[in-house]
């Protein structure tokens, strides 16, 4: 694709094809079929595939062909699905909406619900190791940086303190740690392996990690800010979750307007964090300006 790519154009392309592989993927297994269903239920019901496409985009940049990364997103996705699928268990967020749809234990049990995000967990690691387009090395880096994003160092150990939190005043900076753990670390992973499957420079993949902890934050700020001003409809999830849940939130902690604050210093380095790379970065701009303004 060309300079300055429109990121519209750009998720068209990718988003479908990011579903197929997931769901490629999962049918040519031989799954017990009711944890199949419930895979591919939670796989399917849509959602906005930005860590995919922020990871494609950093290739895209780099010039070379986002095709490359197509397994590595198709397992952050499964990654990302399995999170939320646990998430709105009863025993966490207790959510019954999810992608406008009855989340998934409501449809297929706890049981099943919990099963199909442990399947979904591992089966990302299968895809990724099995990716005929990368090198084994490129695929042990990725292997290992996924399980640090995602697991108990990570997003796991975000959604632990997330639930420890409940109930409690936190400080801003005890918030922030969550927010960097249980969704910044994803981000994370997405700018990083984008860089590592395009062999950026260890120069250049520490400034995407900036740019990445930046918008990691302001997704998370804004997830805040949709939770009590969003359209159901339109986020396709419970408004008003967090305050049911006493959650600490960044609206909760700082007032809307200190939240629209720090979401708009996040954008700010974010953006800045892009100066000096050697790289096309028109899709991380506009990817950046989507996480903040986005109504879903
Ligand atoms: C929701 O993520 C959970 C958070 C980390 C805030 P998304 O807002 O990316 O959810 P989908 O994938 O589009 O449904
Ligand atoms: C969840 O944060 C982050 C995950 C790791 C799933 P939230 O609990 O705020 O996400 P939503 O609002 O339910 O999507
Ligand atoms: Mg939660
Ligand atoms: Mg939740
Ligand atoms: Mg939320």
């Amino acid at each position: 694709m060309s300079l300055h790519a429109d990121l519209e154009v750009f998720q068209q392309k990718y988003k479908k094809k990011i579903e197929e592989i997931m769901t490629g993927y999962v049918d040519e297994k031989s799954l017990p079929s009711t944890i199949r269903e419930s895979m591919m239920y939670s796989l399917k019901a849509g959602g906005k595939r930005i860590r995919p496409i922020l990871l494609l985009a950093v290739i895209e940049g780099y010039g070379k062909d986002p095709v490359l990364g197509m397994r590595t997103a198709a397992a952050l996705e499964m990654i990302h699905t399995y999170s939320l699928i646990h998430d709105d268990l009863p025993s966490m967020d207790d959510d019954d909406l999810r992608r406008g749809k009855p989340t998934n234990h409501k449809v297929f049990g706890e049981a099943m619900a919990i099963l199909a995000g442990d399947g979904l967990l591992t089966l990302s690691f299968q895809i990724l190791t099995e990716d005929p387009l990368l090198l084994n090395e490129q695929k042990v880096n990725l292997v290992a940086l996924l399980a640090k994003c995602a697991g108990a160092e990570g997003m796991v150990g975000g959604q632990v303190a997330d639930i420890e939190g409940e109930d409690k005043t936190l400080t801003v900076e005890e918030l922030e740690s969550i927010h960097v753990r249980k969704t910044g670390r994803l981000l994370v992973f997405s700018a990083l392996a984008g860089a590592i499957i395009s062999g950026a420079t260890q120069k250049e993949q520490t400034q995407l990690e900036n740019y990445a902890y930046h918008i990691g934050l302001a997704f998370q700020i804004q997830d805040d800010i949709l939770d009590i001003e969003g359209d159901e409809e339109l986020i396709g999830k419970p408004v008003g979750s967090d305050e049911s849940k006493k959650k600490s939130t960044y609206p909760g902690l700082l007032t809307m307007a200190g939240a629209k604050d720090k979401l708009h210093y996040h954008l700010d380095e974010a953006l800045q964090s892009l100066n000096g790379l050697e790289m096309d970065v028109s899709l991380l701009k506009q990817i950046s300006h989507l996480i903040v303004n986005r109504n879903h």
